[in-house]
This record gives structure tokens, C-alpha cells and sequence, in this order.
């Protein structure tokens, strides 16, 4: 996800369970120029395998040369194409979900890349249509296992619904049962018992999860433990909350040579563990202004104190980066 995984926070989802990561989306033409930006974006850790890169942009030719050179810095074990983004700058320039629309230019972009890394595999993600007139996932699922892509991830819903509505996990169903490469599924995967309805609704043979892993990614190990049949680990305490934003804070801040730009590029993060959390809502007006890791150990110490005894009415905003997706 894009502002999100990057390798701080890909291992600690994998810390938690998570089995393969992928970067977020990165622009084919920008892995060429190789600045410090698109080096943050594809770097990562040996335990972070197996991983992917995911790359973007419309032109076969262009992501081949981008698959080719990311293959030949970094060595991911696989490349992944993004044919899901909805977002208007990409769109606009025929990237991202706008390919949904061009069945035989997706499938000219998947073979050009499938050529260019062979035999590293790749990966691909689309939604099920551009729009509630035009799901074709099941056509483009075809399409791009013919040109060899080895795996693909359906989000279930179109490019029209942005990351509202419901994901329609009846049409990645039947994108699983009519292709034979292994399809995971992906859409409002927020509770382990949701992750087992859905994988005995689906003969998907994988799950990705998106938003939820940003405010808990414990959900990795809940939903290994109810595939086991094992009852549920006991859930985080606020403790065990805090311990990670600091953690996480501390090693985001770690690349940063200015703590307060640092803090800043954390607060849609810490954002996004406020939910749920007691006076969210306070806390998040906290968060808005944290400029140090002090600053962050005096907020916790009043939330542990007396912050978690306001009562607050139980709301759910959008955060930031909710709003720049929408
Ligand atoms: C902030 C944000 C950034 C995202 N960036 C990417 C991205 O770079 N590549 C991608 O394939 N999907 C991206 N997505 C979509 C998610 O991977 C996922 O498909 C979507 O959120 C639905 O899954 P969920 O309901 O589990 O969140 C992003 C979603 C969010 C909220």
C-alpha cells in the first residue's frame, strides 16, 4: 500500500504472521532514474522474502525495461503488476486500473514483462471491472494467465468504487474457479473469522489483506490461528498498542536526518492506529501535532493514565490517506 509498506512496516506485519510481502506500487519509468525516493520505495531485508516489487505504468516496453532493472538491482523473488490503482493521476496516464479497460494492452504488458525477469515469476492485481457495467475480471484473469503470469490478486471491487461499497467476493469466486494459476483473493478482509468465510466461499488459495493490517496487523497471526482451528490469541493490550507505534516510530525515524520531518511522514500512520483505540479522537488531535519521539512517551503516558477514561462516541473518520485514495 502505497505510503505504507515499506520495509519498516512490511516486517512488522511479517513479525506478525504475514507469509509474502509486496512493495508498494512504484512508477516503471522511476526505478530508472534509481534516486534515493525509488530506492526507499524497492528496498528491503532478507526476512522479508519471499517478496515482490510491484510496478506500474502503461507501455509494455516501459515496465519490461522497469521489471528488468529492479530484477537486476534488488533481486526481488518475484515482480508484481498493478492493474488496480484507481487513483486519478495514474489513471489518467493509462496506468493502474485504467488497463482494465484494454484487455489486449494488459495482456501485451504482462507477456513484455514475463519475458523481460524470466524465469522470476510474476504476479499481477486487478480489480474485477472499471465500473459496475463493465466486470470483466474473469476476461482479464484469462488473458493474463495465458501471457504466464503465475499468480494474481483480485480486489473485489471496480475502479469506480475507489474503496467503498463491498468487495464482491462472489465474481473473484468464479475468477478462481476459471483459471488454473492460483488466484488470492482480497477486499474487506478485517476480522480472522471473516478471512475463513471467505476462503470457504471462495476456492481462492490465498488472502491478502490491505487497510486492516494498518491499524492491527496482528490480524496475520489471528487468522493462522483460526485456519488451525486454534483458539484465538489473546488480543493486544494497550500496552502491547503502544509498544509498536513507539517501536515503529523510532525505526521510521531511524532514515529520517530531521526527527520532526520523520514524526510528520508518521502522523497518517499513527492516524491509522488510533482507531480503536480509547479517545481516538483526542488522541488523534495529539498525533496531528507530534513532533518527537518525547513528544510521542508524553502522549502515551497520559493515554495510559488517564486518557483512556474519556469517553468519547465511537467514530470511525477517514484518515488522510483514505481521503487522497478516495
Ligand atoms: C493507503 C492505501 C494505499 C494503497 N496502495 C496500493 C498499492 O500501492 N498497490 C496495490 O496493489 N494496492 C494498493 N492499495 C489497495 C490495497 O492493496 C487493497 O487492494 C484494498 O485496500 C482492498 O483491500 P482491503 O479491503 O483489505 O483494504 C492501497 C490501499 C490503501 C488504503
Amino acid at each position: 500500500m502505497a505510503g505504507v509498506t515499506n520495509s519498516v512496516f512490511r516486517r512488522i506485519c511479517k513479525a506478525r504472521g504475514a507469509d509474502v510481502l509486496t512493495t508498494e506500487f512504484v512508477s516503471a519509468e522511476g526505478i530508472m532514474h534509481r534516486n534515493e525516493r525509488t530506492e526507499h520505495y524497492v528496498d528491503f531485508q532478507p526476512e522479508e522474502r519471499p517478496l515482490g516489487v510491484q510496478l506500474f505504468g502503461a507501455e509494455p516496453e516501459q515496465l519490461a525495461r522497469g521489471a528488468r532493472a529492479v530484477m537486476d538491482w534488488k533481486q526481488p523473488d518475484f515482480i508484481d503488476i498493478n492493474f488496480g490503482c484507481p487513483v486519478n493521476k495514474v489513471v489518467c496516464k493509462n496506468g493502474g486500473s485504467a488497463l482494465l479497460r484494454d484487455g489486449e494492452l494488459l495482456a501485451a504488458i504482462a507477456s513484455a514483462v514475463v519475458r523481460a525477469v524470466a524465469p522470476v515469476p510474476v504476479t499481477a492485481k486487478i480489480r474485477i471491472g472499471w465500473d459496475a457495467q463493465s466486470v470483466n475480471a474473469t476476461e482479464n484473469a484469462k488473458r493474463l494467465e495465458e501471457a504466464g503470469v503465475k499468480r494474481l490478486t483480485v480486489h473485489g471491487r471496480t475502479r469506480a468504487q475507489g474503496y467503498s461499497g463491498e468487495a464482491d467476493w462472489d465474481v473473484i469466486a468464479a475468477v478462481a474457479e476459471a483459471v488454473h494459476i492460483p488466484v488470492v483473493g482480497n477486499g474487506d478482509i478485517n476480522a480472522a473469522e471473516v478471512a475463513v468465510r471467505r476462503w470457504t466461499q471462495a476456492p481462492v488459495s490465498g488472502l491478502m489483506v490491505g487497510r486492516a493490517a494498518m491499524n492491527s496487523p496482528w490480524i496475520f497471526q489471528e487468522m493462522k490461528a483460526a485456519f488451525r482451528g486454534e483458539d484465538a490469541p489473546p488480543a493486544p493490550t494497550l500496552s502491547d498498542r503502544w509498544d509498536l507505534i513507539e517501536d515503529h516510530c523510532r525505526q521510521e525515524l531511524a532514515r529520517w536526518r530531521k526527527t520532526e520531518k520523520g514524526m510528520h511522514a508518521m502522523r497518517s500512520r499513527l492516524m491509522a492506529y488510533s482507531r480503536g483505540m480509547p479517545a481516538s479522537r483526542e488522541l488523534r488531535r495529539r498525533f496531528g501535532a507530534v513532533e518527537s519521539l518525547d513528544e510521542l512517551a508524553a502522549i502515551r503516558a497520559w493515554h495510559e493514565n488517564a486518557g483512556h477514561a474519556i469517553e468519547e462516541p465511537d467514530e470511525q473518520e477517514a484518515t488522510p490517506a483514505d481521503a487522497a485514495l478516495g
